[in-house]
């Protein structure tokens, strides 16, 4: 059976490409989400690709990837820095996750400088725009391996 990559975006993530420019880039989460589906299938993997602005959407987000996931990819956005409901859903999975940032949170504001991801977190990619994406999806398959 084809295994499944879950990657959930959280609030704000569905104003890509005009939240913040100068931070975020010029991609929407539409060309991530296809630039994504290319990687897990030229790896061999299905994709199932999550947004929401809602905190208790994604914390189910995240149990349907325990049942049904390989790995999981999550960018929490600006509720990597406050949701403890996500770092207890996080917790109960035994798949690699791994935190995704599209900018570095560590250089930025004060409050962005606490993850309840990272302490749940198979590992953390973060600064590298978009590609934090593809580099995540190649952790997450190495970690399979
Ligand atoms: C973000 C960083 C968060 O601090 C912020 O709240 C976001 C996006 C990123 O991808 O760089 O919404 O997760």
């Amino acid at each position: 059976m084809i295994k499944t990559i879950y990657i959930l975006n959280g609030p704000n993530l569905n104003l890509l490409g005009t939240r913040e420019p100068d931070i975020y880039g010029a991609a929407t989460l539409d060309d991530i989400k296809s630039a994504c589906a290319n990687a897990c299938k030229a790896a061999g993997y299905n994709m199932a690709f999550h947004q929401s602005n809602i905190e208790g959407e994604i914390v189910e987000q995240i149990q349907e990837a325990g049942r049904k996931g390989a790995a999981v990819l999550i960018n929490a956005a600006a509720y990597t820095h406050t949701s403890a409901a996500i770092y207890d859903a996080l917790k109960t999975l035994d798949i690699p996750i791994i935190e995704v940032h599209i900018s570095q949170p560590a250089s930025r504001e004060t409050f962005r400088q606490n993850s309840f991801i990272a302490p749940v977190a198979t590992g953390s990619i973060s600064g590298f725009g978009t590609n934090s994406y593809l580099l995540a999806i190649h952790a997450a398959i190495d970690s399979l391996k």
